[in-house]
């Protein structure tokens, strides 16, 4: 049979020799057949062989407008004629800082920098400033950037994680320092009162709890009705702070993230990804008594390309699109994607597979799973994992891009076209399961 790869699998076996694994970042070594890409448009991708797809991965979430939209372009050609960088003040910090503040519930003040991973990093080293206090609450499978501090009980394997009710921390990777998962208390996403229970114990030492108000990055899980207001209830009798990182699920849930959209404010918030539309950028925005420790100098914080203006640019244009019309783009790319979501679970009850979606529209996973209850990470575990291997297989070779999770982020570029043309693709897919 003719592989339909064979330009991507060369190119990977070539870049073998030069970067590890052949791709810069490993996590995306795991997609079935990592693929080169030459070309994109709206809310398609070309990869090097010819083959053209529904691009659902939106580089892992940043193209909340789509590939090459005409606005960020245009506001990133006219910058890049411009100076790249000053590594100094200028005008489109505070017009973009202005424009979160608008946006954003929680946005006393605002800092970018670069990365998310970055992001969280201030974010936590502001809470422990202002506090005085060193533990910081986590829950399972929610991911805060690859950084030292943070990388704890991301995906724990079931057998070293300990009981769900009363989660061990556990590290991420070989290498990172053993005493890491000793400042960070590892939680159940859903479940109160283990976390309760970590207060009554320890809250006199606890800086933070941080979560991704959505659990986007292990099967997109929502906070159970209440759970988000508890958490802020409890943090705050504590003395605590409670840390949102909306890398994924700000301006793309909704122009004033999930904050907004849940309507819980937390003290400290972290933005990445669609923000950038597209370009390297993250912020951190918070209450003003904790971010000016910043400018006090109290709290260290740095980045030789924190404010950029070319990111800062993209960032202006794409913020610009999302405010417009009461945040009207947003509100059809989750129409949209919840429509996917339905037509989706529909597609596999009439194959007679069992299959699940969570999330909201513009960012959702399939779950091939018996399970009627998914409110955690270990009630993902039993997910089959052989099946959505699958399914990511099949719907590549459909012509349908998603991330290797089973993944599915909508974007203001994706249509009616495309939403059809995926639940054609998913219903041929299933049909050869059945
Ligand atoms: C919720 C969340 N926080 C933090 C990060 C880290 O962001 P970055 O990859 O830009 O460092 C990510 C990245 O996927 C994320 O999804």
């Amino acid at each position: 049979m003719e592989d339909r790869y064979r330009n991507s699998r060369a190119m990977l076996e070539r870049a073998r020799a030069s970067l590890p694994g052949g791709v810069s970042s490993p996590f995306r070594a795991k997609f079935p057949v990592p693929l080169y890409f030459q070309d994109a448009g709206g809310a398609r991708v070309r990869d090097v062989d010819g083959n053209e797809y529904i691009d659902y991965a939106l580089a892992w979430g940043p193209l909340i407008l789509g590939h090459r939209h005409p606005a960020v372009v245009e506001a990133v050609r006219r910058q890049a004629e411009k100076p790249h960088i000053y590594g100094a003040e200028h005008e489109l910090e505070y017009l973009v800082g202005e424009q979160v503040q608008a946006m954003v519930p929680c946005a006393g003040r605002v800092v970018f920098t670069s990365s998310g991973s970055e992001a969280v990093q201030a974010a936590l080293r502001l809470a422990r400033a202002f506090t005085g206090r060193r533990l910081v609450v986590k829950f399972e499978g929610h991911y805060h950037g690859w950084l030292d501090s943070v990388l704890v009980s991301y995906h724990p394997k079931e057998a070293e994680a300990g009981p769900a009710g009363r989660p061990r921390s556990v590290l991420g990777s070989a290498g990172q320092v053993p005493n890491a998962a000793e400042n960070v208390l590892a939680a159940s996403w859903n479940s109160l009162e283990p976390v309760e229970q970590l207060f009554e114990a320890r809250g006199g030492e606890i800086a933070a709890v941080i979560a991704e108000p959505v659990l986007c990055n292990s099967g997109s899980l929502m906070p159970e009705p209440g759970f988000l207001e508890a958490l802020a209830k409890l943090a705050r009798a504590h003395g605590a702070l409670l840390v949102f990182d909306e890398i994924i699920t700000g301006f793309r849930m909704s122009p004033g993230g999930a904050q907004a959209a849940l309507g819980v404010v937390p003290d400290l918030a972290t933005f990445g990804k669609a923000m950038g539309g597209g370009l390297p950028l993250s912020a951190v925005a918070g209450r003003a008594e904790i971010m000016d420790l910043l400018a006090r100098g109290q709290v260290a914080f740095g980045g030789t390309f924190n404010g950029n203006p070319l990111s800062l640019a993209a960032a202006n244009a794409t913020l610009g699109e999302l405010a417009r019309g009461d945040g009207e783009l947003l509100r059809e790319a989750n129409r949209l994607g919840q429509a996917l979501m339905e037509g989706l679970e529909q597609a596999a009850e009439a194959a007679g597979i069992p299959m699940r979606t969570t999330g909201f529209g513009a960012a959702f996973s399939v779950h091939f799973t018996q399970r009627a209850v998914l409110a955690s990470y270990r009630d993902c575990l039993q997910d089959d994992a052989a099946r959505l291997q699958r399914f990511l297989r099949g719907m590549l070779d459909e012509g349908i891009y998603l991330l290797p999770d089973g993944r599915f982020y909508v974007s203001a570029a994706h249509g009616r076209a495309e939403v059809e043309e995926t639940l054609r693709a998913a219903a041929a897919v299933f049909a050869r399961e059945a």
